[in-house]
């Protein structure tokens, strides 16, 4: 098979080779996938350079997001007693994505949703639970109540506007250019704040003074940060209001003067998704439902990149580049091989 393979750790997505490597046999606990589309995400950008929490031993593959279908089951289980048969289209994610060919245990995979492309699959796994897990488990978000989505053109924002948006909230989405916050608006966002704006907490204050009344007026209910800007969002949110820290876009982890939270009785929640796994698989379930509900109601679509389009492994290294200059938004996906790549090989 074709593969990304990480002998030494590069500088740059730039120095990626995709290279023949032997394409794995059907294993006694592992699914064998025929990948057509992969996502990207940051962290295969720090990866590669071995900058990573998670580096496995050299050498390795490289990309963990993926959609495909099943060209083997496991080999040590009746296929009664398997969730897919050879040929079902799948998604999920696992080490080593960028490549024709991967295996993955039952768990890390859900089927491909109804009418939904493999490039739109392929970036489903992580945002979609990590912002419906925030919102709804977390901030418990209900009908009525306004959300301030940070990044929202990203890829877990794009996620967020959405989810917020089927539970019946008002979404404030906060973009750094004009393309992005027209993505945002795109998704459902009710209105939109440039954050290169210093201002900007003044501004979302004054949409929330004009529009909403009683406690709501002085700010927003739920605030969806992606980025590491809880501390000036606590200017702009109400009596009562949720704060989730989702990650740290912006390169550093803040530190927050706790006097606020007590002054405007809110909460600062975290989520770490991956860990629902170890800790909730309940919830797990529980917050995969809620996402195919929402698909099947027509209340939540993909959010492939789609300013751009990368075809073939050999793309990979210009996604990533793109993905890495902050360029681009919702999810950044390479099209491995499916149709509209082999037509373009
Ligand atoms: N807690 C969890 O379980 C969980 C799960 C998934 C992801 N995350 C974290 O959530 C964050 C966002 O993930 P994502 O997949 O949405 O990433 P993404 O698609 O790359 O989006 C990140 C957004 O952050 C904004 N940003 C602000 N400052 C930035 C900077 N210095 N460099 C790059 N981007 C910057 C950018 O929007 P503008 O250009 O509009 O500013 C960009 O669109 C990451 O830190 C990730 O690790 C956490």
């Amino acid at each position: 098979m074709r593969a990304i393979q990480v002998s030494e750790y590069v500088k740059g997505p730039l120095d990626l080779k995709t290279t023949e490597v032997p394409t794995p046999t059907p294993s006694p606990d592992k699914y064998l996938i025929e990948i057509h589309s992969a996502g990207t995400n940051f962290f295969d950008i720090l990866q590669i350079q071995g900058k990573y929490q998670h580096q496995p031993p050299l050498p390795w593959i490289g990309g963990a997001e993926f959609a495909g279908t099943i060209a083997a089951l496991p080999t040590s289980s009746a296929s009664s007693s398997l969730k897919y048969k050879v040929g079902d289209r799948v998604f999920g994610a696992t080490q080593g994505a960028y490549a024709t060919h991967v295996l993955a245990p039952e768990h890390t995979l859900l089927p491909v949703p109804s009418g939904w492309s493999f490039e739109d699959a392929a970036g489903l796994f992580v945002t979609a639970p990590t912002s419906y897990g925030g919102l709804v488990h977390r901030a418990g978000v209900k009908e009525g109540d306004w959300v301030l989505v940070h990044a929202a053109a990203g890829g877990v924002g794009l996620s967020a506007v959405q989810i917020a948006k089927a539970k019946g909230a008002t979404v404030i989405a906060t973009a750094g250019t004009a393309r992005k916050r027209e993505i945002a608006k795109e998704f459902g966002a009710d209105y939109v704040v440039d954050y290169t704006d210093k201002a900007w907490p003044e501004i979302v204050k004054k949409l929330c003074k004009e529009n909403r009344s009683g406690n709501g007026a002085a700010g927003v209910d739920i605030v969806y940060d992606p980025v590491g800007m809880i501390e000036p969002s606590l200017k702009c949110v109400a009596w009562n209001a949720r704060l989730l820290v989702i990650g740290f876009a912006a390169g550093s982890i803040e530190k927050v003067a706790l006097n606020r939270v007590l002054l405007k009785n809110v909460s600062i929640v975290g989520l770490h998704w991956g860990q629902y796994a170890k800790f909730e698989t309940g919830t797990v379930g529980d917050v995969w439902k809620g996402i195919f509900d929402l698909v099947a109601q027509g209340k939540f679509r993909g959010t492939a990149f789609k300013d751009e389009s990368f075809f073939g492994l050999e793309s990979v290294p210009k996604a990533l580049q793109a993905l890495g200059g902050r360029e681009t938004w919702g999810k950044v996906v390479v099209n491995v091989t499916d149709e509209k790549a082999k037509s373009k090989l």
